[in-house]
């Protein structure tokens, strides 16, 4: 959260931080969206998950107007992500794309698999890399032989949240590793889902964490929000 308020002021976008408690209602929060949902100067909502057990992570996400969703998580705009035709894109498969489209590599035709298959990433990930016509395997915990899928990718996408969970063995050669894991270790470094040090060895290109897609994540939600904000006005 701290990032993405830097970010924001980096940008000239003005921004508003409610630090709620653990015990705040689940009326309480959606009341607060629905204040916000209806102020002028508000373009762009974000509610940080995980929020506490005690709150329907749905309740709250369904009460965003799905114009100013600027995570692109309201199932409106998650479908509008499937069909094609969206306004907003997750920040992190977004951000994923753009590291891709920026490097040069073409995901046409491409073997894509990603390992995770959560609303955040793993989802939405597969359809941003489908639209562009890549060959989409999403694995995940339940998958049988995953060393023999991800050692098909051309692209791997590792959204796992397991440190160091892919290792150099489990990449084909050349291929290009994107590591989308943000693990805190117990001596309080980041670590990704993805082994570096052996990783590298057969990569042809492969992402940092940290630096790697997590700066892309807020670039994007930049990038969400200037199009909120041209989006609201529009609508007003
Ligand atoms: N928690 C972890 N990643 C995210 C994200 O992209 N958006 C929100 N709102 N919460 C998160």
């Amino acid at each position: 959260m701290r990032n993405k308020e830097r970010a924001c002021e980096e940008c000239g976008i003005y921004s508003e931080k409610y630090e709620l408690s653990a015990k705040t209602s689940k009326e309480e929060l959606l009341s607060l969206i629905e204040t916000l949902n209806k102020k002028n100067s508000i373009s762009g909502i974000l509610v940080q998950l995980p929020i506490p057990k005690h709150i329907d992570e749905e309740t709250i996400i369904n009460a965003i107007a799905p114009q100013k969703d600027v995570d692109a998580f309201h199932p409106v705009n998650v479908g509008k992500i499937m069909v094609g035709n969206y306004d907003f894109v997750p920040c992190t498969p977004a951000g994923v794309m753009e590291l891709i489209k920026e490097s040069g590599i073409d995901v046409s035709g491409k073997e894509c698999v990603i390992v995770g298959r959560s609303n955040i990433v793993g989802k939405p990930q597969a359809m941003l890399l489908l639209h562009q016509n890549g060959t989409v395997t999403i694995c995940h915990s339940k998958t049988k032989n995953l060393e023999e899928k991800t050692k098909q990718a051309d692209i791997l996408v590792a959204a796992v949240g397991i440190p160091n969970f892919i290792k150099g063995n489990m990449i084909k050669e050349g291929a290009v590793v994107i590591d989308v894991g943000i693990n805190r270790m117990d001596n309080g470094k980041l670590c990704g889902d993805v082994e570096f040090e052996t990783a590298e060895k057969a990569a042809g290109a492969i992402t940092p964490v940290p630096g790697g897609v997590g700066p892309m994540t807020i670039a994007m939600l930049m990038k969400n929000t200037v199009k909120a904000a041209i989006l609201n006005k529009t609508q007003q």
